[in-house]
């Protein structure tokens, strides 16, 4: 056990001595600093904003080796024949329309000459049945409509002021109910894009967070603010990564980052905060700023002291948490598609039903990858079997697809498991229906002046993405940034101590 110094003041878990007495308000501005929990996107570009407000005094502590977060790539692949693939985020989700609003993890992407290639999940895929090849892409064109058709009957609901329901409920109202397997894995998308069910997804809120569809809304719709219907996949061999760690150069000095962290233990109060690690060295700061995951405060991988209050909890309790696993499988030569995207209708909703190749001109040629995807509740299920068994099934499956082709023992196989990993519990975040938006201004809301939360799940409009993250730490950096400069500018975000019902239950 050691004693990390950080600041001033220093403290106390293992020498006993109590949190640290506050500064005095007049010496506020010279001994402020804050502590940055997470080195992921959202923490980098908090940061940058305190740095750019003339504070340096910060650390970002991080569990992994490298910052990044949810940015997390891996070489995989044969011996001699490794690629290098994105196991978190892969796409920039909307661009630019004009000279509309950039999404800023494109501009950062830019800055950093990120190499990625437009995807097309509309016009490079095929589609496949337990029969081997079959072609519903009409099926699938119809269900990308009753889609759009969903999200404005959606907004229309927030127009008249109407209580959300779940997108299951808005499917069968406006007359789409899947039934065949061709229908279910065309609904699919739906899922492939939230990470959970149409049953576990809010109606309202996935009318105006995203969807890969043109209509929708903040992130893809130019008239409604969003950036484009344009997706780029990065294929950069740095990884993703990249163009977040190199932005962190710009800016980070070392002394201002503390790698192979983990933190255990937040406490707080009106005068500071205390952080201790899991090796037990505690750290002290005036102001902290957590960007866990929305799956690491729901399931007590950090504890809080004190608890955090009611209405935090309740709050970051009904948000919840999606999975979405990319399995990797590598083979000596490539036997399947040519388009980008594939999809297959299992009699099985969700089992093994979005595919892509990466063995394609622009993405990583010659690579010989392919790789599905599953979400939800089937991602948990696979996490539980063993490589082996996942691999069985995904063979099965490529079998069934391919039915004239003897499928051959992949050179590689991979997966990551999200969900089990202690570090994130899941993917993304998700708006679930009868998640309200004041919960969501709890979530997001500091507790006490001292303790502060920003990630991609306190992002109203893009919960889920990169550039969620990113205006999270832009914003909670701006506010933290003003609290150190005068105690006195220290603004509290709104929250509600009480949810309350408009109509209350008549019983
Ligand atoms: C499989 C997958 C696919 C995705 N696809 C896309 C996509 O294509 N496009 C898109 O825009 N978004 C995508 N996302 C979402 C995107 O990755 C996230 O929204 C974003 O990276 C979240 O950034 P963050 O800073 O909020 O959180 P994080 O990146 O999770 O940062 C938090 C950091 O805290 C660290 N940490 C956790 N616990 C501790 C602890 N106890 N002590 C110390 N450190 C700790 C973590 O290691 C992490 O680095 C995807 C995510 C996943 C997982
Ligand atoms: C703040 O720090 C600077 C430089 O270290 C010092 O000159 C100044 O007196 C300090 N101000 C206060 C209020 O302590
Ligand atoms: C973090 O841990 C890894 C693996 O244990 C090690 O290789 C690396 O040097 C460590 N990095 C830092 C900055 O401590
Ligand atoms: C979508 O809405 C349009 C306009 O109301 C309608 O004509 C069309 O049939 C709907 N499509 C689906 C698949 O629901
Ligand atoms: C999303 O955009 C569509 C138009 O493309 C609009 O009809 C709908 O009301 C919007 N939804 C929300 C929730 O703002
Ligand atoms: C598989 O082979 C059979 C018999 O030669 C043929 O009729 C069928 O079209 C082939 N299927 C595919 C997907 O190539």
């Amino acid at each position: 056990m050691h004693h990390v110094s950080f600041r001033f003041f220093l403290a106390a878990a293992t020498t006993g001595l109590a949190l640290a007495p506050p500064p005095p308000p007049s010496l506020a501005k010279n001994q402020t600093s804050v502590l940055i929990l997470g080195g992921g996107v959202s923490g980098i570009i908090a940061a940058r904003t305190l740095h750019e407000q003339g504070i340096d005094d910060f650390l970002i502590i991080e569990a992994r080796d490298e910052l990044g977060g949810r940015l997390r790539s891996k070489q995989f692949g044969a011996e001699g024949r490794r690629a290098t693939v994105e196991l978190g985020a892969n796409w920039i989700q909307g661009t630019q329309t004009g000279n509309g609003p950039t999404n800023p993890i494109l501009t950062l992407a830019q800055k950093h000459g990120l190499k990625a290639t437009e995807s097309d999940f509309y016009n490079s895929i095929v589609t496949y049945d337990e029969t081997g090849p079959a072609d519903y892409l009409d099926v699938f064109n119809r269900a990308v409509e009753a889609y759009i058709n969903l999200t404005v009957a959606g907004g229309a609901r927030v127009q008249r002021k109407q209580v959300d329901a779940t997108c299951r409920t808005g499917y069968s109202i406006i007359g789409a109910k899947p039934k065949t397997p061709e229908e279910m894995v065309s609904e699919y998308y739906m899922d492939w894009e939230y990470a959970q069910t149409p049953e576990q997804t809010s109606w309202i809120a996935s009318s105006w967070a995203s969807a890969r569809s043109s209509a929708n809304n903040f992130t893809y719709d130019a008239d409604q603010g969003g950036f484009s219907d344009g997706n780029l996949f990065s294929v950069d061999q740095r990884g993703f990564k990249h163009f977040i760690q190199a932005e962190a150069h710009t800016f980070l000095s070392p002394e201002q980052t503390l790698l192979n962290a983990t933190v255990r233990n937040i406490a707080y109060s009106d005068n500071g905060v205390l952080v201790t690690l899991a090796d037990g060295t505690s750290i002290s700061a005036d102001y902290a700023i957590t960007t866990f995951s929305l799956g690491v405060l729901q399931n007590d991988d950090v504890l809080f002291e004190p608890a955090l209050p009611t209405w935090k909890q309740e709050a970051i309790q009904s948000m919840t948490m999606g999975t979405y696993t990319k399995i990797f499988l590598q083979f000596e030569e490539k036997f399947w598609f040519d388009t980008q995207f594939a999809l297959y209708a299992d009699r099985e909703r969700g089992r093994y039903p979005v595919w892509q190749s990466l063995d394609l001109q622009d993405f990583l040629p010659g690579s010989d990858i392919v790789f599905a995807t599953v979400t939800g509740d089937f991602s948990e299920r696979i996490e539980a079997m063993s490589d082996a068994e996942v691999q069985a099934e995904l063979l099965d499956v490529l079998q069934t697809m391919f039915p004239n082709t003897t499928i051959p023992t992949p050179t590689a196989f991979f997966f990551p498991r999200w969900f089990s990993d202690p570090l994130y519990r899941g993917s993304f975040s998700n708006w679930p229906s009868g998640f309200v938006s004041p919960h969501h201004a709890n979530v997001r809301a500091n507790v006490g002046q001292r303790l502060w939360f920003s990630g991609e799940g306190t992002s109203q409009k893009y919960f889920g993405f990169l550039h969620g993250a990113y205006f999270e730490g832009l914003d909670i950096g701006t506010r933290v940034a003003k609290c150190v400069h005068a105690v006195g500018a220290c603004e509290s975000l709104p929250f509600i101590e009480e949810v309350s019902n408009a109509t209350p239950y008549d019983i």
